[in-house]
């Protein structure tokens, strides 16, 4: 009997969505305005076939709209890898593996191993099914994707929380990555993952950031979006948070260096070094745009000494490079 209701349970989601999400592209949707019919339809079905069934849309609507996503607190993943990054991550550290809500697997493919989850539904579709999901063309590459709750690591100032109170996983940081404005889904999936790499403790994104579980930024996160702690909010609460933890404030300047005036310091060793047992914000910037006017009043600035004639460099590379040379001491 469970195991003939764990679909269901998958099945019937987007009835429950489709009451609570209205910020998406189109409003409200028609299709699932009638949870009862779809119940009953999706009763005896745990395999889908046909690419206008109302789960479906739910689940590329989910990839797509960032404001859906916010309202239904869940996001798309595409691709087993990512999946299972998740999943290694949290039975790393203990946490109950809920954060799947359903596994969409292709036709033929065995539930893999890290999914003898009780609560995990499971649903088998179609190659056809598969591409609408994923928005991959070829489906020899997306073989699962997963509806995963956002994480409650991920936490948005600007949203309901106007006032800056911390959510309760929030300790002492000692490094911060602050991204202003980097639009590029690539960078910011990118950045999210090389931050977790080098134990940085947070991302805080400043307006203008593209969404952390945007479909292209997840897939270069590779999972990094639910593993490490986000904070969305503006420049106020970031200055409140390095206030109240006496961080100091460090913006990269991408630009070569050749140009610069005597108020930027050079990356180095030695001066990673002396930093090492301050907590630190470093500020990044779009490419585009640059450093807002606030990250400029208020930070040092720091440069990556190059030897090259080229203007700048890609600010995930520059990031990378950043957060490796000031990583966290207990790590260098
Ligand atoms: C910089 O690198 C990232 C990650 O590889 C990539 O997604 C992004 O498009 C690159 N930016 C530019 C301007 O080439």
């Amino acid at each position: 009997m469970a195991s003939l209701l764990q679909p269901l349970l998958c099945v019937t989601a987007p009835a429950d969505a489709g009451r609570y999400c209205t910020g998406g592209d189109n409003g409200g949707s028609n299709e699932l305005s009638s949870p009862a019919g779809l119940r009953k339809k999706k009763l005896a079905t745990t395999r889908l076939s046909s690419t206008s069934n109302p789960f479906v849309k739910h689940c590329v609507k989910l990839r797509l709209s960032s404001s859906y996503r916010r309202s239904c607190g869940y996001a798309l993943v595409v691709g087993l890898i990512p999946i299972m990054e998740v999943c290694r991550f949290q039975e790393l550290n203990n946490e109950e593996l809920s954060s799947i809500e359903c596994l969409l697997l292709l036709d033929g493919m065995e539930r893999p191993e890290l999914f003898n989850l009780p609560s995990t539904s499971i649903v088998h579709v179609s190659p056809h099914v598969m591409k609408k999901l994923s928005g991959v063309q070829s489906v020899d590459s997306t073989e699962a994707v997963a509806i995963m709750k956002i994480p409650r690591s991920f936490f948005d100032m600007l949203g309901e929380h106007k006032e800056a109170v911390y959510p309760s996983w929030f300790r002492l940081p000692n490094r911060i990555l602050v991204l202003d404005g980097i639009q590029d889904p690539g960078n910011v999936g990118t950045l999210l993952r090389s931050s977790l790499a080098f134990k940085w403790d947070l991302v805080f994104l400043l307006p203008g950031c593209c969404d952390p579980f945007n479909e292209k930024a997840l897939r270069a996160a590779r999972g990094a979006s639910f593993q490490i702690p986000i904070i969305s909010g503006n420049w106020l609460h970031l200055e409140a948070l390095a206030s109240r933890f006496q961080m100091k404030m460090l913006a990269g300047h991408p630009e070569n260096y050749a140009e610069a005036s005597s108020q930027i310091s050079l990356l180095s060793a030695k001066l990673a070094d002396s930093l090492a047992n301050r907590p630190l914000c470093l500020v990044l910037g779009s490419e585009g745009l640059g450093l807002s006017p606030e990250a400029l009043q208020s930070c040092e600035l720091i440069g990556i000494p190059m030897a090259g004639i080229f203007e700048s460099l890609n600010v995930s590379v520059a990031g990378g490079i950043f957060l490796y040379m000031l990583q966290p001491e207990k790590y260098r």
